[in-house]
């Protein structure tokens, strides 16, 4: 009884969840209720050791009444979510679910930081997070680290043949299943259709082509020609990967050696640089930029181009966005000669091991990566879904005819490095490409320092 007690006592009051005032001040008039009632039974027959010893009793036994009557809360960390779909399919689960309340703590937009803050709960072995909404590239690691429930067990072979391959795959490690899928991602470029059209241009294919139309129909300091993601982060890495890939380079090369400073990835970097510095199609204030930064700037109508995923299109679709119906998607331009590719991104649900609620998780993930809750996430976030039924849904394409394109750039998008030690590497590219951004060093310097410190990291050094 007392092991007992304290479990749930700890589960009750250590949970995130249960801390809302109300709760708290109910479950101590109702521990002090018994108390004294105890207390005047057996007033001045009892010692004060006793009396203590029987206060903690009384304190244990009422946490355990009342956990029992309670509901079973559970928690993920999220980004701000500027759409409110994660609210909305809360709702309408907790509707169908009353016994679990699913609590959504809205974290920073940078997927980076957002690591960080599990990675600190897990460090501490505190369910803080009872279901990890996890990016593709986190996977190796934390399932590596032992951080994660593995869900084969509940989710067979079968349902997943219901989700992208990609999508999947970039949820397995070791041949066992840590995350199931919920959004899929790619990179893209978002162009001013309206623009193009005035000024008889089609959207650019090449690199060459890209400069030309972004100089022409740019206005700059109002209107600028191009922005992406340049800020130093994961998303600057996907942006580089998707340039390096456009001039034929790549971080391995085909033998699987490491490659980061061959020409081609060194090319590439000089021409990120240049679009800032030589052609002044980019602002140099795009070193500071995340998604969200580049989203407002397209949105409010200043900017022609602008690499983003997915999640842009219904947000600058919105009723009050100065560029509703002005916008177009196209796969992002490559050199003459070469294709281009997208990096794959996306999110999902794994289940922390250090949750006490194993079963409401399960529960709520089933709902939220079903095919009901995808749409729902939307048609109100922009989410793209993972399972394959909804590229082919009515509502889905009246309202986002742009999925036929997309999902081509889906087909051709490409993952990220899958090593258990990804995010040391990912932040030693930031961290040199930003340099060359900045100017500090030259692309070709800082490639090789790159390579070298990943080097060291690969060899466990
Ligand atoms: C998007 C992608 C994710 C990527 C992140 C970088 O959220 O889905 O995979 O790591 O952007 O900022």
């Amino acid at each position: 009884m007392l092991l007992c007690g304290c479990v749930l006592a700890h589960e009750l009051t250590d949970s995130p969840l249960a801390r809302s005032r109300g709760e708290e001040v109910r479950k101590d008039v109702r521990a002090q209720d018994l108390m004294d009632s105890a207390f005047k039974t057996v007033e001045g027959a009892i010692s004060v050791k006793q009396k203590i010893l029987l206060t903690i009793l009384v304190v244990l036994f009422s946490s355990s009444v009342y956990a029992q009557g309670n509901k079973a809360r559970i928690s993920f960390l999220s980004w701000p979510d500027p759409g409110g779909g994660f609210e909305q399919v809360v709702a309408d689960f907790e509707r169908e679910n009353p016994g679990i309340h699913v609590e959504i703590i809205k974290g920073p937009t940078s997927t980076d930081l957002r690591q960080d803050m599990y990675v600190t709960s897990f460090l501490a072995g505190e369910p803080t997070y009872d279901m990890v909404l996890m990016d593709i590239i986190w996977v190796p690691k934390f399932a590596h680290q032992g951080w994660l429930l593995p869900l084969d067990e509940w989710f067979d072979k079968e349902a997943m043949k219901g989700f992208l391959p990609g999508d999947i795959g970039g949820s397995m490690y070791n041949g066992r299943l840590y995350r199931i899928p919920l959004q899929t991602d790619a990179g893209m470029l978002y162009y001013r259709r309206d623009l193009l059209e005035e000024a008889g241009l089609a959207p650019p294919e090449t690199w060459e082509e890209f400069v030309e139309v972004a100089k022409r129909l740019q206005k700059p300091p109002i209107r600028w020609g191009f922005v992406f993601q340049g800020k130093q982060y994961e998303g600057l890495v996907c942006n580089f990967l998707e340039f390096i890939w456009s001039f034929g380079g790549s971080v391995f090369s085909e033998r699987g050696q490491l490659a980061l400073d061959s020409p081609q990835n060194v090319e590439a970097l000089a021409f990120m640089c240049d679009l800032i510095h030589g052609q002044k199609v980019t602002p140099p204030g795009v070193t500071t930029y995340e998604e969200e930064e580049c989203r407002r700037i397209f949105q409010e109508g200043n900017a022609v181009f602008c690499r983003n995923w997915p999640y842009q299109w219904t947000l600058a679709q919105d009723e009050r966005s100065p560029v509703r119906g002005k916008i177009g998607i196209a796969p992002l331009p490559h050199k003459k000669g070469q294709s281009s590719h997208a990096t794959l991104g996306g999110w999902g649900f794994g289940i922390s091991k250090f949750t006490r609620k194993k079963d409401a998780c399960l529960r709520f993930i089933r709902y939220i990566t079903g095919p009901g809750a995808q749409r729902k996430l939307h048609f109100r976030s922009g989410i793209v879904p993972t399972r394959r039924s909804l590229f082919h849904d009515a509502g889905i394409l009246r309202e986002s005819p742009h999925y036929a394109e997309l999902f081509k750039i889906l087909l051709r998008a490409r993952p990220r490095p899958v090593h258990p030690h990804y995010p040391r590497i990912s932040d030693i590219i930031s961290r040199y490409v930003h340099k060359a951004l900045l100017r500090q060093k030259t692309p070709q310097y800082t490639l090789k320092k790159a390579r070298s410190q990943i080097d060291k990291v690969i060899r466990g050094r």
